[in-house]
């Protein structure tokens, strides 16, 4: 297993259109393997490839669902190539993103998708999907074609972000030329 460096915003890798997949291979696997070991490492509940600079259509997704007793339940799902087809309704509900590390906003997304996608063997597979998991396949769609997050605030409220982001990363680079 290996852990990859997430990509942080405003890096230009994460605006670009991320490839088709083609090749299902153990590469694939092993890359989706390390995927979820990034993911899980930084807490999140998402991936996409395009985050760890790796420009292929390829999602990993763990809702880690907590049961009765507190236990969490993992429930890992890979999209390769995933097309969301049809969406219903609309819900709003608090974001994070990996590579906009410590901001989380109100996004309005549909409340119901159904998404197209190949597993990691190829095949060809059709799913509804609501509630959370809806959100987050809709959060990790959107970075494949170059989207954040921030891109559904409102210009002046991602314009606020984005300054306090550049802010802080200048302090931090401040800081660190003083040591
Ligand atoms: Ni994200």
């Amino acid at each position: 297993m290996a852990t990859y460096e997430v990509l942080v915003f405003p890096d230009d890798r994460l605006r670009k259109h991320a490839k088709d997949v083609t090749v299902f291979d153990d590469e694939l696997k092993q890359l989706a393997a390390d995927m979820f070991e990034t993911m899980y490492q930084h807490e999140g509940v998402g991936l996409a490839a395009p985050q760890i600079g790796i420009s292929k259509r390829l999602v990993v997704i763990d809702p880690q669902r907590q049961d009765e007793q507190g236990n969490v339940i993992h429930d890992q799902l890979v999209l390769v190539n995933p097309e969301i087809f049809a969406k219903q309704g609309e819900e709003t509900a608090q974001e994070g993103c990996l590579s906009v590390p410590s901001y989380y906003e109100n996004v309005t997304r549909a409340s119901e998708i159904d998404v197209r996608y190949q597993d990691l063997d190829g095949r060809v597979i059709e799913m509804h999907a609501d509630g959370f998991l809806a959100i987050c396949i809709q959060h990790e769609v959107d970075h494949l074609f170059g989207h954040l997050f921030l891109d559904h605030l409102s210009s002046m409220k991602r314009q606020r972000i984005e300054k306090k982001i550049a802010q802080k990363q200048r302090d931090a680079k401040h800081q660190q030329n003083h040591k």
